[in-house]
């Protein structure tokens, strides 16, 4: 069973002024299936709490356990196969590749690990019908919604099997009916394969279709009761 842990989290930003402490310490423990949703203030310190869980960047204490395993432990090379292996990024921005259409999108962290093999074209395409772009998938992202160019990046989060995906305000940039066929989407997507799921919104509303709902304010995360 997969799981996460986060002891103690702490991260304090070196300024030109003083220290800014963000994440005064964080703990947090999910398994398998598990959703979690942030919300909190701008500048709470939500993305450097995602970008720490993602191993792109570093504690200043504390440790995050991945099935067992310190991102913060591991060599340049050994954190990209890490990342690459264990983890799914959604961000607000898609950043899908403006001259690679809807598939080749899809398949890239496969090629960035070597190349593509029978099986992950099958993965990619089942993926695209799941996120209902199977009609979509020569197209260029310049020639798609917003909403369809976040499903596409549902696609390629989960396209190796990660453990854990991580979503930065997936629907930041969507109206509210197709900020909700996203997180939709996100939910069964990770549903279907057992991945855990955190999901950073400003959208109360998104967040409380999550089981958890953490209030993350002055450095700390508080249960939200919804
Ligand atoms: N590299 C950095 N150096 C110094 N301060 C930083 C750095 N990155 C972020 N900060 C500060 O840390 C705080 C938290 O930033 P963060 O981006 O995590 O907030 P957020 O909760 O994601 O906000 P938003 O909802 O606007 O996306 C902010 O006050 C920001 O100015
Ligand atoms: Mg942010």
């Amino acid at each position: 069973m997969a799981a996460l842990i986060l002891e103690g989290v702490t991260k304090i930003y070196p300024t030109r002024t003083q220290p800014l402490p963000v994440l005064r310490g964080i703990d947090l423990r999910m398994e398998s299936g598990n959703r979690v949703a942030v919300i909190g203030p701008s500048g709470s310190g939500k993305s450097t709490l995602l970008n720490i869980v993602g191993g792109m960047d570093q504690p200043s204490s504390g440790r995050v356990l991945l099935n067992g395993e310190d991102p913060a432990q591991l060599n340049p090379a050994a954190l990209a196969r890490f990342r690459g292996r264990n983890i799914g990024f959604v961000f607000q921005d898609h950043h899908l590749l403006p001259q690679c259409n809807v598939l080749e999108n899809v398949l890239i962290p496969v090629l960035a690990e070597g190349r593509v093999r029978e099986d992950d074209l099958r993965h990619a395409t089942e993926l695209l019908e799941r996120v209902g772009l199977a009609a979509r998938s020569r197209h260029l992202p310049g020639e798609l919604s917003g909403g369809e160019r976040q499903r596409t990046a549902i696609a390629r989060a989960l396209i190796r099997h990660p453990v854990l995906v991580l979503a930065d305000e997936p629907t930041g940039n969507l109206d509210a009916t197709s900020a909700e066929q996203v997180r939709d989407l996100l939910f069964r997507t990770t549903d279907a394969f057992g991945t855990m799921l955190i999901l950073v919104t400003h959208n109360e509303r998104l967040a409380a279709s999550a089981e958890r709902v953490f209030r993350l304010e002055e450095g700390r995360l508080s249960p939200v009761t919804t």
